[in-house]
């Protein structure tokens, strides 16, 4: 069998020290994404050694959960918790001061509401995904309502915004979001103010939520591949 290569291994290290982070009795936001994959995974077998004890999950969408059921940590939902003590998740885009843009998997929108809501949000990311400035090489998601998808369009235009409606790959016509909604991607020269951005795209009527996390990340793990092995620090 081969060896997975660097870049394969230093996410599965920067979600090992993620999940490392997690506390016996936590109450634990899961994430999203192919590097988070591998924080829920170790969660998972740290339950199953016995070296962590009473962890209950915050899944952020369908994906999450099914990894959860796979590793085996018990889930509750948002009415069931008090409070959440720790997220865990990815991002496409990290900016000097710890805001991201997320949705690169469509489940921006559960990811901002579980996120914010935990005590300390640890966003789990490789060195590609380091910018100066949000939305220098990702596009914006922003959510949308089906049958707002042209006004929403028009109106992200208007601020200066190229818009995709994001496709499906093996499947006909558009993604379709864990809520039933569409994605739409969003090119800006630059986003100069993000907390500002985020709160105009959601006030267009139709928008369920953007990409935008400003203010929402406590500690970045960044993984790096360096003289071809991985390592991880904190940004
Ligand atoms: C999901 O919608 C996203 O916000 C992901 O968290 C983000 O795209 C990071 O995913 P990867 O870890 O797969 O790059």
């Amino acid at each position: 069998m081969s060896s997975p290569d660097p870049v394969t291994v230093m996410k599965q290290e920067v979600g090992r020290a993620a999940a490392a982070r997690v506390k016996s009795g936590s109450i634990v936001g899961l994430g999203t994404g192919s590097t988070t994959a591998y924080a829920i995974q170790f969660i998972g077998e740290r339950l199953a050694s016995g070296d962590l004890k009473d962890i209950k999950g915050i899944p952020t969408s369908f994906q999450a959960r099914v990894l959860a059921k796979k590793y085996g940590i018990p889930l509750i939902s948002l009415d069931e918790a008090d409070s959440m003590d720790v997220a865990i998740d990815g991002a496409d885009e990290v900016d000097p001061n710890k805001n991201l843009i997320k949705g690169g998997g469509a489940a921006h929108t559960q990811e901002k509401i579980v996120d914010s809501l935990a005590k300390e949000f640890i966003v789990v990311v490789d060195d590609g995904k380091l910018v100066k400035s949000l939305g220098s090489t990702f596009l914006l998601p922003v959510e949308v309502l089906p049958m707002a998808m042209t006004p929403v369009m028009k109106a992200l235009e208007n601020l200066g915004g190229k818009c995709d409606l994001r496709m499906g790959v093996k499947k006909a016509g558009p993604v379709v979001s864990d809520q039933g909604n569409l994605i739409i991607d969003v090119k800006f020269t630059s986003i100069d103010n993000p907390a500002e951005m985020e709160k105009t795209i959601n006030n267009i009527p139709g928008v369920l939520e953007n990409g935008l996390f400003v203010d929402v990340a406590d500690v970045v793990l960044v993984g790096e591949v360096k003289d071809g092995k991985p390592n991880v620090y904190e940004l």
